[in-house]
């Protein structure tokens, strides 16, 4: 079965800061993790096409140039780089193509061109090799082999084309969630349509939608989405006129978080920044005034879990370690009608099944997505496809796979280790990362989420990486492998370290990056990546949730 594909646009009104390509890599990770391959084609960062013209113009000729093109094209260049970049952060496998790279062509003038072809399948092989692709917007490659431009709205007009070519959606990411009757900015109570036809957006969409891009989409029949990122709403833009909505807008939520270590202090900025539609009103600590001294409020911190409880979040995200005490607060949230978003595997695992129906039957959400791969998407994965998975093959502990790469480079055990540590990849007691504990953890969650299945610690075979010193080196890769799996002899699971062939997809995984295949009862196989371990990655996966639940809240 195809991987699905869509198309993301990034426009020059949600490209306005660097931070704005944070929120940009975390949008297209919500669709990776919804078990999407992406194409991201971007546009320039607010004025900078017109910055770039007016050093244009102070040089070149007067009139038309035909380098002008050369110039103009390094705002989209550069934004594509910068997202890579915001990407790879977040331990998302991005990969930057040009317009030549992918045979983007076009035809006609040098400012305006024309669309003329795509190679479609360098296009489909960079997806299966990379899942996200990150192209410039705007750029061709036109007559005698020089760069041309596709004139306003180009970049809109790139992701429309490569849908179109692809045959897949394109969603066109600006900063309203959607084609208005009129500007919401300037008249709050405007109405946003769900549904347009292309002729009906040719009306009332601009300057939203550049005309010769919606006039592509008109004459090719491209169906598209409006959207902004961060919120679940937009406007589906194809062949009919459907209502007119009033926007719903998340409700704000109150946040309470537990912890404030690697990932704690991530989800802390993150979540910072989002202050429109989120507020952090306390985090428990265990010493204030190590925080304090960091520049975090007093009034926001405390030692006692009443004190968060006082507070009434909306939503409570645990980022702390251990068990207990962070079972019982997630019930006592839990109980109150309180979400919870929980990165903590040990206090989940241990809940098991019985924690989920808790929620259930309290009418709370309990999402632990980066419980298990940190950004690798691999408990999403279970959710989704549960019922048909037949096996798992998955690096789990983002702490060894950086140590066993390091000891084949000729480190040793313990400066592996101290530098795993120092990265923030291991836990604050790295026992549980080298002995298997912490994988077998994230085994206990795949089993139940993939397989429905509720196992015991001791149940999981480990292969403890305690001290590790090989006496000659790996034919292929040292990799402690997490396999879990149904045959005909009922369900197993296991922690397997092994010389992997370098061409397995599991051994090709570097450093801290995660790797896992799932195998379907079909036959299918499917293979997803991340970044297992570390402060971005990991407070990507907490953020996701976070987000999910605010969409939940519209009103
Ligand atoms: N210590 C864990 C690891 C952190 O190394 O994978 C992510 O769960």
């Amino acid at each position: 079965m195809p991987v699905p594909v869509i198309v993301l646009n990034f426009g020059h009104s949600v490209l306005n800061s660097l931070e704005d390509y944070t929120q940009a890599a975390s949008e297209i990770y919500r669709h990776y993790r919804q078990g999407q391959n992406v194409v991201a084609v971007t546009s320039a960062q607010g004025d900078q096409t017109d910055v770039l013209m007016a050093e244009a113009r102070r040089i070149g000729p007067e009139g038309e140039a035909k380098n002008l093109p050369e110039l103009l094209q390094l705002g989209e260049r550069r934004s594509a780089a910068l997202l890579a970049l915001a990407l790879e952060r977040i331990g998302a496998p991005a990969f930057v193509r040009q317009a030549r790279d992918l045979g983007l062509t076009a035809e006609g003038s040098f400012t305006e061109a024309r669309l003329t072809g795509l190679d479609t399948p360098q296009l489909l092989q960079d997806l299966k090799d990379h899942d996200i692709v990150v192209m410039p917007g705007f750029v061709a490659i036109g007559e005698k082999d020089r760069a041309v431009l596709l004139g306003d709205g180009g970049a809109d007009l790139t992701a429309l084309y490569v849908a179109d070519q692809l045959d897949v959606e394109a969603v066109l990411l600006k900063d309203v969630d959607g084609i208005y009757e009129v500007d919401p900015k300037s008249n709050p109570e405007a109405k946003r349509y769900e549904e347009i036809s292309w002729d009906d957006a040719t009306r009332v969409a601009g300057p939203l939608i550049a005309p010769r891009a919606l006039g592509f989409a008109r004459k090719q029949q491209v169906p598209f989405r409006v959207g902004t990122p961060g919120l679940p709403s937009y406007t589906r833009v194809g062949p009919t006129t459907g209502a007119m909505k009033i926007a719903p807008s998340p409700q704000k939520l109150k946040i309470a978080m537990m912890g404030l270590g690697v990932v704690g202090g991530g989800v802390f900025r993150r979540v910072k920044a989002h202050a429109d539609q989120f507020e952090i009103v306390k985090v428990m600590v265990r010493s204030p005034d190590k925080y304090i001294d960091q520049g975090y409020k007093p009034e926001l911190l405390a030692t006692d879990f009443d004190a968060l409880l006082a507070a009434k979040p909306d939503v409570f995200i645990d980022v702390s370690g251990g068990v207990e005490p962070a079972l019982s607060h997630t019930k006592t949230m839990l109980e109150n009608g309180v979400h919870v978003v929980s990165a903590n595997k040990q206090a989940i695992a241990a809940g098991g099944q019985d924690l989920l129906d808790f929620a259930v039957t309290h009418k709370s959400q309990l999402r632990f997505s980066s419980a298990a791969g940190g950004g690798m998407p691999v408990l999403e994965m279970c959710l989704r496809e549960a019922g048909r998975i037949t096996r798992v093959q998955a690096l789990l502990n983002g702490t060894t796979n950086y140590m066993l790469d390091e000891i084949a480079k000729g480190r040793s055990y313990a400066e592996a280790l101290k530098d795993a540590q120092d990265k923030g990849f291991a836990e604050a007691d790295p026992s549980g990362d080298v002995s298997g504990a912490d994988a077998a953890a994230k085994i206990r969650l795949i089993a139940l989420l993939g397989f429905g299945e509720t196992i015991g610690l001791d149940n999981i075979p480990q292969d403890t990486i305690d001290n590790f010193a090989p006496d000659a080196p790996a034919k292929g890769a040292w990799k402690r492998v997490a396999n879990i799996w149904k045959d005909r002899n009922g369900f197993s699971s296991a922690l397997e370290l092994k010389d992997l062939s370098k061409n397995n997809f599991i051994a090709q995984a570097e450093g801290e990056e995660a790797h896992a295949v799932f195998d379907f009862d079909d036959g299918d196989q499917y293979r997803i990546r991340g970044k297992g371990a570390g402060r971005w990655p990991t407070t990507e996966s907490v953020m996701a949730d976070l987000f999910d639940i605010s969409a939940t809240t519209l009103t």
